[in-house]
């Protein structure tokens, strides 16, 4: 046990209770460690507002979505017509509403941006890896999140949307139409589905999400933060103190620092509460308006937005994408092997395993590989620490045409966001396949084109002016 330590009988009364405490709960040592001695890079930007965002947001989600399940139902009957009496007769309700439904877009717009900041500045290299890690395993449980918060509202979007994600489940071989089975716990989707999906998303999924947010900003604070330089500052500490020369305390630079963009982001996100809550139809679905029912199927099915750069390569897999796929496997073997990047017995294996690869592509059907796309998609994230392998961390550093890459890359995806709400059409699926490809091609040559090139020299503190 560690030994109590003793404050003057004079001390004021609040230094008093502190040291009481403090004798018994690590208050002032978890403050100091995290808060007010945690050195940060002097040259943060506005790309380090969206984890003190992502944080808000989910305390946002959290708070509304308590008041929200005290007057929503999780009955089929009942959940569409709960959800309306929320948004008419429960005081304030439509507020709570709109801040939650609003708050999720609002979640992925800042996510999407935050994981763009790690790309930027390789925020995800050694020694934060873990950091990222954690950070993908947040991103997936958001997106589990948002699919189960959206069957909720019983509308017509929330009951077909559930019905083809979860049908896509089908197509695993094998396994498929039992698993599918097994999530919606009956043979279409229905009050068993809402039921269950109600219990993921307001207890399940949160508990996992806070605990991954929780080794998320210990793994951060254990190695610290990176910066725009992509300079460790812990590199150059003032031998006296030991504390980096390039680095200030979080509090009170980056809490006011923060403010701001909390402030901002307030602004923003009050404007569209109280003047777009459906956002044209993105934010909240026109035939989420309409009850769910089983049976009409709407015209048009499309996610909600921040799903569908995913859902976009999912159509994308069509018989003929699976045929390219196959001549793209056999051709990167047969570079491989004529360039002599491996030698000897290994040529052997690269061609034998190309041709296992498109063995494998022609048996099983176009739906099934869509949804290994998909997941795919997802799934490659996690990889990136591994994949770049470029001596600078920072987009700065890097050759101009990294940016170029790094440019089209964001384009790319909001094409295939685009694309995914639109109704199929034949000039919008060869778009989305080389979206596809582009998005595939961007991660899996990283190790090869991340390293080519010429790089500026990275200075060896961080760059900075005093605004
Ligand atoms: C609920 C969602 C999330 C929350 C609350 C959150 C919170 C935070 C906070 C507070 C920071 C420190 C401040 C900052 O650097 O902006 C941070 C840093 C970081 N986050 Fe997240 N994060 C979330 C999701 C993600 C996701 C999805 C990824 C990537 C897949 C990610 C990757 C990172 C990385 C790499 C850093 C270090 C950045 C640096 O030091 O340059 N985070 N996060």
């Amino acid at each position: 046990m560690a030994e109590m330590k003793e404050i003057s009988p004079n001390a004021p009364i609040q230094d008093k209770a502190l040291n009481w405490v403090d004798n018994r709960f690590p208050l002032t040592k978890l403050w100091n460690e995290h808060v007010g001695e945690y050195y940060a890079p002097k040259n943060f930007n506005f790309w380090y507002f969206f984890g003190s965002l992502a944080l808000l947001v989910l305390v946002i989600q959290i708070v509304t979505g308590i008041f929200l399940v005290m007057h929503y139902k999780p009955d089929a009957n009942l959940a569409f017509a709960s959800v309306e009496y929320i948004m008419r007769d429960v005081p304030w309700g439509w507020l709570v509403r709109y801040m939650h439904s609003t708050g999720a877009s609002a979640f992925f717009v800042i996510v999407y941006l935050h994981m763009f900041r790690g790309l930027l500045y390789g925020s995800y290299r050694k020694p934060r890896e873990l950091v990222w890690v954690f950070g993908c395993a947040i991103f997936l449980c958001l997106m589990a999140e948002a699919f189960f918060g959206y069957l909720l509202p019983w509308g017509q979007m929330s009951y077909w949307g559930a019905q083809v994600i979860v049908n896509l489940f089908a197509a695993v071989p094998f396994i498929g139409p039992d698993l599918a089975l097994l999530i919606r716990g009956d043979y279409v989707v229905s009050d068993a589905t809402l039921n269950r999906f109600f219990s993921f998303h307001v207890i399940a999924i949160p508990l996992v999400l806070l605990g991954l947010v929780a080794a998320h900003i210990i793994a951060l604070h254990e190695v610290g933060s990176n910066n725009p330089d992509g300079v460790e500052i812990k590199a150059t500490k003032d031998p006296k103190t030991g504390r980096p020369l390039d680095g200030i305390p979080f509090h009170p630079y980056y809490t006011v620092h923060d403010l701001l963009g909390v402030s901002v982001f307030l602004l923003i996100f009050s404007a569209i509460i109280f003047f777009a809550p459906e956002m044209g139809g993105y934010f909240l679905e026109f035939n989420n308006f309409i009850p769910a029912d089983p049976l009409k199927t709407p015209a048009h099915i499309a996610p909600v937005w921040y799903f569908t750069p995913f859902y976009s390569m999912l159509r994308a897999t069509t018989d003929q994408m699976v045929y390219a796929l196959m001549a793209i496997t056999l051709l990167g073997a047969i570079l491989v092997v004529a360039k002599n990047l491996v030698t000897g017995v290994l040529k052997a294996v690269v061609l034998g395993a190309a041709v296992v690869a498109c063995v494998l592509l022609y048996s099983f059907e176009a739906k099934f590989w869509g949804v290994v796309v998909m997941g795919t998609s997802t799934m490659i994230l996690f990889g990136l620490p591994w994949l770049d392998h470029s001596p600078a961390k920072s987009i700065r550093y890097r050759p101009d045409w990294h940016k170029y890459l790094y440019g089209i890359f964001v384009i790319n995806f909001v094409i295939l966001g685009y694309l995914g709400i639109q109704p199929p059409s034949v000039i919008g699926e060869r778009v989305s396949q080389v979206g596809t490809l582009y998005y595939f091609g961007f991660f899996l040559l990283m190790p090869w084109w991340s390293a080519l090139g010429e790089f500026k020299p990275v200075p060896e503190r961080v760059t900075f002016e005093a605004h």
